[in-house]
C-alpha cells in the first residue's frame, strides 16, 4: 500500500464510566455535524458495570468510525484521556464529557477559531460572560472558582487569560500539543490543568463560551479523591514538579498525621487519668493507623488493598513506619556532630531521612509499587 492522499481527520475522545444511557445519543449527535473532517470516535471506558462497554463494542461493529478502548480497573479521567488521544488518528483532536453536559454544536466553533486563530487549542469555557452554566449546584460553581483561582495562580500567570482551567471541553491540534501530553502522568479528572502547567504558555490556547447542560442521566463521578488529586497537582506545580506526586501526597497525609496524633493525646489527657508515657504509643499508633488507610484510600488508591490484604498491609506500614525512629534520632544526631551544630538544620535532616524511607519503603512493601 502507498500512501496516496491523506483524508482529514477529526478524532473526538470521549471518555466513559457508567455512561450507557447517554453515551449513543451523544454519538449520533455528533455524526450530524457537518464539517469538512472524517470523524473518528474514540471511546475509552472504564471497566463501567452499567454495560457501557459492551454497547460502544455492538456499535462499532456497524460503524467503523466508532472505536472502543476498553480498560481494566478505573485508572481515572486524566489517564483516560492521555490514551485516547495517544490513540487518535486524526491530526485534529476534540475531548468532550459523554453525559451530553457539553453541547456538541460547540464543536463547530471551536474548530473555526482554532483555524481563523491560528491556535494550538481551543477551550470550552464555563465561566465566560456568555456561556450558559445549567450543570452546576451554586456549591460546585464555588469550588471551581476557587480551583480556577489557585491555578491561575499556580501557573505564574502563564495562561493568565483562561477562565476555565478545569475543562473538559477541549479541541486541539496534536503536533503542537503531543510532546506535552505524552507527560501527563495525572490521577483524577485535572487533564487541562496539567497540559497547562507542563507547557509553561508555549502553547497558543483561547477560549469559546460553552453551554454547559445539566446531566441527563446517571451521576457526577467528582468525588473526594478527585478533590485531593487536584490539591495534590497545585503543590506540585508551586514545588516546580520537584517531588513524585505521590510523594507530595504521602507528605500531606504525614502532615496530618502529625495532627491526629497530638489530638489524640490531648484528648485522652484530658479525659482519662492515664501518664503521657502510657498515651504516647497509643497516640502514635492512632496516627500512623489513620495515615495508612487515608494513603490506601488516596495516595495508593490504584492499588488499593482490600479484606485480608488491607489488614497485612497495615501491619507492614506499623512495621516500616516505626524502624526509622531510631534512625530519626541516629541521623539527627550525626547531623549535629559532623555537619552543622544548627538544631533545626539536624532535625530537618532526620525528618527528610526519615519521610524518603517511609515512603519508599511503604510503596515497596506494602503496596507494592
Ligand atoms: N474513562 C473514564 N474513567 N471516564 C471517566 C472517569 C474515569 O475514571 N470518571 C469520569 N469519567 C467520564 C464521565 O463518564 C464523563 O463522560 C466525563 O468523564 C466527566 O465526568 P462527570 O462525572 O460527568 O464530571 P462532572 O460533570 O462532575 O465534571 C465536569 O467538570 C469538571 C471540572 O469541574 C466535567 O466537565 C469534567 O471534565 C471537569 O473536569
Ligand atoms: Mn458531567
Amino acid at each position: 500500500m502507498s500512501l496516496g492522499n491523506t483524508i482529514k481527520i477529526l478524532s473526538i475522545i470521549i471518555p466513559t464510566f457508567n455512561e450507557h444511557e447517554n453515551i449513543i445519543k451523544l454519538v449520533n449527535q455528533l455524526f450530524q455535524l457537518e464539517m469538512e473532517y472524517e470523524k473518528e470516535i474514540i471511546i475509552v471506558d472504564d471497566d463501567s458495570h452499567d454495560g457501557t462497554a459492551s454497547l460502544v463494542r455492538e456499535y462499532s461493529k456497524v460503524d467503523r468510525r466508532i472505536r472502543l478502548i476498553s480498560r481494566f480497573g478505573r485508572s481515572g479521567l486524566a489517564s483516560a484521556i492521555k490514551e485516547g488521544i495517544l490513540c487518535a488518528s486524526g491530526d485534529l483532536i476534540a475531548v468532550l464529557d459523554a453525559d451530553g453536559q457539553h453541547e456538541p454544536t460547540t464543536l463547530l466553533t471551536a474548530i473555526e477559531k482554532l483555524r481563523n486563530d491560528s491556535l494550538d487549542i481551543v477551550i470550552g469555557s464555563r465561566f465566560l460572560n456568555k456561556s450558559i452554566i445549567k450543570g452546576l449546584t451554586s456549591k460546585r460553581k464555588s469550588g471551581s472558582s476557587i480551583a480556577n483561582y489557585l491555578a491561575r495562580v499556580s501557573l505564574n500567570n502563564s495562561y493568565k487569560d483562561l477562565t476555565d482551567f478545569m475543562s473538559g471541553f477541549i479541541l486541539l491540534k496534536r503536533d503542537a500539543s503531543i510532546e506535552f501530553i505524552k507527560q501527563i502522568d495525572v490521577n483524577g479528572f485535572k487533564f487541562l490543568y496539567e497540559l497547562l502547567s507542563l507547557s509553561k504558555g508555549k502553547l497558543k490556547i483561547m477560549e469559546i463560551p460553552l453551554f454547559f447542560k445539566e446531566r441527563k442521566f446517571g451521576s457526577s463521578k467528582l468525588d473526594l479523591a478527585v478533590v485531593w488529586d487536584f490539591l495534590i497537582s497545585l503543590i506540585h506545580t508551586f514545588s516546580q514538579r520537584l517531588m513524585p506526586r505521590r510523594a507530595v501526597s504521602f507528605a500531606l497525609v504525614g502532615s496530618f498525621g502529625v495532627i491526629v496524633q497530638m489530638t489524640t493525646i490531648y484528648c485522652l489527657l484530658a479525659l482519662t487519668a492515664l501518664e503521657f508515657e502510657t498515651l504516647l504509643p497509643i497516640g502514635v499508633i492512632f496516627a500512623a493507623t489513620s495515615n495508612f488507610i487515608i494513603n490506601n484510600a488516596l495516595t495508593f488508591r490504584s492499588n488499593k488493598l482490600k479484606g485480608l490484604k488491607f489488614y497485612i498491609g497495615l501491619m507492614k506500614f506499623l512495621i516500616v513506619s516505626s524502624l526509622p525512629i531510631i534512625a530519626n534520632v541516629g541521623i539527627a544526631s550525626l547531623f549535629y556532630n559532623q555537619f552543622s551544630a544548627n538544631t533545626f538544620l539536624s532535625q530537618l535532616a532526620g525528618i527528610i531521612v526519615v519521610f524518603i524511607w517511609n515512603y519508599a519503603a511503604s510503596s515497596k512493601v506494602v503496596w507494592n509499587n
